[in-house]
């Protein structure tokens, strides 16, 4: 009846269509604010595999393909090859330091070959660039942007980097707040890129009713907005997820409870059905807990998370097919307007690296911290905003170790939300531009506070 061809056809194709990626964002820095090395990233991989009550979590976003400074390329993937793990590229595209993470990318392709390659299911050109670059993401502090048609250059550049290797099929794309995607200034990067990163907090909408409750709805309508914009390209879900601690933002509840109630009802219906990298395995601040902390396993790395993983069959069954469609149905726009209201508040994601605080409805902007890392390398700064811009910072040094504590305030009437905060810094950077220091949170963090701040941008915006 059927040939051997034909079968094994069928079952590749089901093979591929079972072949979402699954698993956690992971930032450059411990939780103590130290850089991770290999041994850390492989702790890491391996307890993401083990996690009592989930299997399959055997992907890993990353922010920078640097380890530490210079153009060497990051530790994790050593540590993704002893472990299986596959990887989703980040290429930290703020702050002018490119050249090393192409230089790191490059590197990364001579050095480990093959068994490298074979892992990566695809490279992001950056994290929240165009949410610190807009109008709010600036008025927030949120650290240094590029503008959409630098983002076109470096991802063109890549290409071209890629070209001809063994990387060459590796689908490219960008990473940014799901409102980064909507506004049609941004259009060109949607045009350039293979894939869309969505990157969506309910938590920090908190313009908006976002209690747990209304959590799943405010998910799926940011995620339908940006596959509006999206045309045929797929969207990937390269950040959420629930703090099980923390300051509440309007109706949102940092609880233990609450992160399970995300999981369930947004986690499992995407995974293995929609690429998803969860925020996050372990959270880090540089030092104490970060508020929200958004990591599941809690402050220790532990294979015992801090509440039950596992889908339950109708649970997870009936809303992943539910959700596998509204994922499959690709654009149906019509909403998508340019009314603000709509395009805001999710877009309080965080980022990057950690996340940050938001800004609550009174304006009052309460910090968080990063960790994470995106940048190592280079990002001392973590604004308010989270962001931290790597290059700028320096060139230089190390930012391996660095916490800082953020706290902010944020101007109601007027619209911005920035936040002074303290940054302190073991390590000495040569760099040095003093003001990518201020702000706040912890170098090693590199992005992350993108949401908070954007959102609290928002609603005073709105
Ligand atoms: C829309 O994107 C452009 C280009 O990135 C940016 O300058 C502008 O501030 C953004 N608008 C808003 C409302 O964020």
């Amino acid at each position: 009846m059927f040939t051997k061809t034909q079968i094994l056809a069928f079952a590749l194709s089901l093979a591929s269509a079972e072949a979402a990626s699954k698993g956690f964002n992971y930032g450059a820095a411990n939780p103590d604010g130290s850089v991770k090395v290999q041994a850390d990233f492989q702790a890491e991989f391996q307890t993401a595999k083990n996690l009592e009550g989930a299997s399959g979590f055997n992907s890993a976003r990353l922010y920078t393909m640097i380890q530490g400074t210079g153009s060497t390329p990051i530790s994790a993937i050593p540590a993704a090859i002893a472990e299986e793990t596959t990887l989703l590229l980040g290429l930290w595209a703020s702050g002018g330091n490119m050249d090393n993470e192409i230089a790191a990318l490059k590197a990364a392709i001579e050095q480990y070959g093959e068994e490298f390659s074979k892992l990566v299911v695809g490279i992001s050109v950056g994290s929240e660039d165009l949410y610190r670059n807009s109008e709010i993401g600036v008025q927030a502090n949120a650290g240094i942007g590029v503008e959409p048609e630098e983002l076109v250059s470096y991802i063109k550049r890549v290409r071209e980097t890629i070209a001809g290797t063994s990387l060459s099929d590796a689908p490219i794309g960008h990473v940014d707040t799901w409102n980064s995607w909507t506004n049609s200034s941004n259009a060109a990067v949607v045009e350039n890129v293979d894939w869309l990163g969505f990157d969506g907090y309910p938590f920090f909408q908190n313009t908006m009713d976002n209690s747990i409750e209304d959590a799943k709805a405010l998910f799926q309508e940011s995620v339908d907005k940006t596959k509006s914009v999206a045309g045929n390209k797929e969207v990937w879900i390269t950040e959420t997820g629930w703090p099980v601690s923390g300051d509440s933002q309007n109706l949102a509840v940092a609880s233990v409870e609450n992160a399970k109630k995300f999981w369930d009802e947004v986690g499992c219906p995407l995974f293995d059905n929609v690429n998803t990298w969860w925020y996050i395995l372990q959270d880090a601040s540089g030092s104490s807990t970060p508020n929200p902390s958004f990591g599941i396993v809690g402050n220790t790395l532990s294979t015992t998370p801090l509440f039950d993983l596992t889908c339950s069959a109708s649970g997870s069954k009936s809303s992943s097919s539910a959700s596998a469609s509204a994922f499959a149905s690709g654009s149906q726009s019509t909403g998508f307007t340019s009314t603000t209201k709509a395009a805001s508040p999710s877009s309080s994601s965080g980022s990057g690296l950690g996340h940050g605080g938001s800004l609550g409805s009174s304006g009052s902007f309460s910090g968080g911290h990063y960790a994470g890392s995106s940048s190592v390398i280079a990002s001392p700064s973590a604004t308010p905003s989270g962001s931290a811009v790597p290059g700028s910072s320096s060139g230089s040094g190390s930012s391996s170790s660095g916490s800082g504590s953020s706290s902010g305030s944020g101007s109601g009437a007027a619209g911005s939300g920035s936040g002074t905060g303290t940054s302190a810094d073991s390590t000495t950077t040569t760099s040095a531009n003093p003001a990518d220091f201020t702000g706040t949170g912890s170098r090693l963090s590199g992005s992350i506070f993108g949401a908070a701040v954007l959102v609290a941008a928002l609603a005073v915006a709105l």
